[in-house]
């Protein structure tokens, strides 16, 4: 199996976009080292688009832009290995990449080949230009079917958007991740809009084929390519920690040479990180409390739920992971973000309650008479893990 887990790594398109470079992309494989984030599990350095010339050369091979990667591929992956880290690339699967350079369709035998000889490990495949004719779960096949013949694995990133049903058909065509919406860029109102369509692709997902919610935006603070607003550090916060409750790979979006003590500690967090990578890649699920099931006094104090998920996802060691996710303006009260017992399966009679520990400030909670309720601020939220333990 390609990919026991979720993908973590860096991907130069949010920050760098166009303006991609083999020195960009070699000190960034220094800093994976250098700050910790190798030792803390990423590992997939990525080069998205526009890393190439606008002519295929006369054997009908992908040419690396001379003036972005002087010294080729190769050079550029060697070293990204030598830093014991993994490289990845992009291509596309229509005639042009989205940015408007050769992209791989009628040439994938040929582009898997040459990404094998680069030392490709992982290859990003986008979803512009493709031909009309030809179904996407097609396209995917053509170039997984290449990639699996080229004599090097080569995890396979379908980027198709979640468009044409890709959740549908995506199993299909053994893709190991694939994006399951349009882009991010780095801002509260598109950090919500993807949040909240999130869970459309839950039950999709399972190992070895991740639902790729798309790059992380923490840490670029409005700089960069899909650089815009910016979002504020509980918003970083709330978005790592929702992309690694659910199961998403965790591509670091931003410039990593420069990264901030704050980016940093919450990249790095051991906790969050270990709740992603769980080895068993449980189905997390929704805990919101119907507004229906509550007294009518009940129903008029909640805010509209859908602005406030709260996920579950048993782990394997038998704890749960819990996130309440704040999405609105307004903070959540103790209608609006409840967490009870026997939603999780710990009916009174069990005898057993939840000690919860918040994964970001390590405060310790034992759950009373079956219910939780939490105070989570606007664009906040609460991630915790709950042990099951006899109740006092
Ligand atoms: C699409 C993808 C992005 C990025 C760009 C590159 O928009 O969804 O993630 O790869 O193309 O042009």
């Amino acid at each position: 199996m390609l990919l026991s887990t979720p993908p973590l790594g860096w991907n130069s398109w949010n920050t760098f976009g166009e303006n991609i470079n083999e020195t960009v992309v070699m000190e960034s494989a220094d800093t994976m080292v250098r700050t910790g984030l190798r030792d803390a599990g990423y590992e997939y350095i990525v080069i998205d688009d526009c890393w190439l010339l606008r002519e295929r050369d006369s054997e009908g091979r992908l040419v690396p832009d001379p003036e972005k990667f002087p010294h080729g591929m190769k050079y550029v992956s060697d070293y990204v290995h030598s830093k014991g880290l993994k490289f990845g690339m992009y291509s596309c699967a229509g005639f042009l990449t989205c940015a408007g350079y050769p992209a791989s369709f009628d040439h994938e035998f040929t582009d898997a080949r040459t990404f094998a000889e680069w030392g490709v490990d992982y290859l990003k495949y986008d979803y512009c230009f493709h031909p009309d004719s030809i179904p996407g779960h097609i396209l995917y096949k053509r170039m997984a079917v290449a990639l699996a013949n080229c004599g090097r694995d080569i995890a396979f990133s379908a980027c198709s958007w979640g468009s044409d049903e890709t959740k549908l058909w995506i199993k299909e065509t053994g893709a190991n991740l694939w994006r399951t919406t349009g882009d991010i860029n780095d801002s509260w109102k598109s950090l919500k809009e993807l949040s909240l369509i999130a869970v459309d692709a839950l039950r999709y997902g399972a190992i070895n084929c991740y639902p790729d919610m798309d790059m992380l935006i923490c840490g670029m603070n409005g700089n960069g390519n899909v650089g815009l607003a910016g979002c504020t550090e509980d918003e970083y916060r709330l978005h790592f920690s929702l992309w690694a409750l659910l199961g998403s790979p965790l591509m670091i979006g931003c410039d990593i040479r420069s990264m901030d003590e704050t980016t940093a500690s919450i990249l790095t967090n051991k906790a969050v990180l270990a709740i992603n990578q769980d080895p068993d890649y449980n189905q997390p699920f929704e805990i919101n409390i119907h507004t229906a099931t509550l007294p009518q006094h009940d129903q008029e104090q909640q805010l509209s739920s859908g602005e406030i998920p709260i996920y579950a996802k048993l782990l394997s060691n038998g704890d749960y992971a819990i996130g309440i996710f704040n999405l609105s303006d307004t903070p959540t009260n103790r209608w609006s973000a409840v967490i009870m017992a026997d939603r999780l399966g710990l009916p009174e009679t069990s005898g057993m309650t939840l000690e919860l520990t918040d994964v970001w400030t390590g405060e310790k909670t034992v759950m009373t008479n079956g219910i939780y309720s939490a105070s989570v601020a606007p664009h906040a939220c609460k991630l915790m893990r709950a042990r099951v333990i006899p109740k006092p």
